[in-house]
């Protein structure tokens, strides 16, 4: 039997994959199946491996934290890699800022959520349509990009929640020049605080920088700056979710710095050690310091050695890494930008950095989920492993190693070539 096969045995319908692949080994932007096959993985087992699969000297300083600490908890004792860490963090998110560790990034948005919570002792949050946060109460509830994700646990779900539209402008119904964003975007926060709550119930504002699972969606640079304003305003705290975008995916360390806004909380997981289970929430000082003893915790957050990758994978992407990756966004879009010329199902390129998303669209103008499906499936029988995304499941997505080579890029696209040219027009 397959490794898929005996999964199937042993676990849900719900823990079915994307693929059938049984992995034996990964390497750089490979991975190897138990068949024998090399496959180019632009997936990254979904923005994580951001240096590549089993990155030579983080693996090594995994390997040598084993050798010293595994696991000590950080509600009980003090280790080196999770001081170093907390310290680096501050360093590179602008020093004025605390440090709390966890595991996922679900596990980093709840917390972020109680946070808020707590500081500002309001019970309102605010969310996005199409955002995607993550699989725990708290983040599902402020996950509104797919109905599926919900079904059945509304009950359960965070009560005081009001989402907003994030400005998806390819299919916005409101007026749009194609340069101004259209003034429903920044209207919507006073009619939805003089219609449905007061802003000074509201906690926290939370929203991707680049909307991940939504379709990988940049926001304009004038509605993000609004946002704070409506933020600094009202006293409500404006939380990033950057477990997606963050550590070099769009080309810079954060996705904010694109913005040159700050959020008051911010949450990261994903790439921060290149593979292995670590999560942040990294917030202003003033409100770090009023979460008191008790407010929250978690028995493996900030794990030795999840820590000592994550300070190993810090030094290599500022080694110039993000840079590469920055350079390397630039030839990518410009390769698809002749793939949407040739093809006129392909509506839209658009992402930061190696964050890349193709929307596609059918000849009547609807969203194209089916061939954006059959897409990732025939790239897959060509040796290249890219995703889907989209609120209306019609993009895929690129989300290589942050140190992918142009060559490599070049090979993607003339797999995406081929496979777009025996089925679409
Ligand atoms: C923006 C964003 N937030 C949160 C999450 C949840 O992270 P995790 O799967 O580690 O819980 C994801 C996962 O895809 C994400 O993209």
């Amino acid at each position: 039997m397959t490794l898929a096969q005996r999964c199937k045995e042993v676990m849900p319908p719900m823990a079915n994959r994307v693929t059938d692949l049984g992995i034996v080994k990964g390497e750089g932007c490979y991975l190897y199946t138990d068949d024998g096959r090399k496959i180019l993985d632009f997936a990254c087992g979904i923005g994580v491996c951001n240096l590549g699969h089993n990155y030579p000297s983080v693996v090594e300083a995994a390997k040598k934290q084993m050798d010293h600490l595994v696991h000590g908890c950080h509600n009980l004792v003090y280790y080196e890699p999770y001081v170093e860490l907390a310290e680096k963090l501050v360093e590179i998110t602008g020093g004025d800022r605390k440090v709390y560790f966890a595991n996922s990034g679900a596990e980093a948005v709840d917390g972020a959520l109680k946070l808020a919570k707590y500081a500002s002792k309001r019970p309102a949050v605010i969310g996005f349509k199409g955002a995607f946060h993550g699989r725990t109460m708290g983040a599902a509830t402020m996950t509104a990009s797919n109905s599926a994700y919900r079904k059945y646990y509304e009950t359960g779900l965070m009560t005081n929640v009001y989402y907003l539209d994030y400005p998806y402008l390819l299919h916005t119904p409101y007026p749009y020049d194609g340069i101004h964003t259209p003034e429903f975007y920044f209207k919507q926060f006073d009619e939805l605080f003089s219609k449905l709550v007061a802003p000074e119930q509201v906690a926290c504002i939370l929203m991707e920088p680049v909307q991940g699972e939504g379709g990988y969606i940049v926001p304009p640079v004038d509605w993000m700056k609004y946002v704070r304003e409506v933020c600094d305003k009202y006293g409500i705290y404006l939380i990033y979710d950057e477990v997606q975008s963050g550590f070099g995916r769009t080309g810079k360390m954060f996705a904010q710095e694109h913005f040159a806004v700050r959020p008051d909380i911010m949450t990261c997981a994903k790439g921060i050690a290149n593979g292995l289970p670590l999560s942040a929430i990294i917030g202003k000082k003033e409100i770090m310091d009023q979460w008191l003893p008790g407010a929250h915790g978690g028995t493996f957050g900030g794990n030795p050695v999840s820590c000592a990758a994550a300070n190993e994978t810090i030094r290599v992407l500022e080694s110039g890494v993000i840079d590469h990756a920055a350079k390397m966004g630039v030839y990518f879009r410009e390769k698809l930008k002749l793939i949407k010329e040739k093809y006129s199902c392909v509506a839209e390129v658009r992402g930061l950095g190696l964050m890349i998303g193709v929307e596609l669209m059918d000849e009547k103008g609807n969203p194209a989920a089916e061939l954006a499906n059959t897409i990732q499936k025939k790239a897959l029988e060509e040796g290249l492993f890219i995703l889907t995304c989209g609120s209306y499941k019609n993009c895929f997505r690129f989300i290589p190693p942050l140190i992918v080579t142009e060559k490599e890029v070049d090979t993607a696209v003339n797999i995406i070539d081929k496979v777009m040219g025996a089925i679409c027009k």
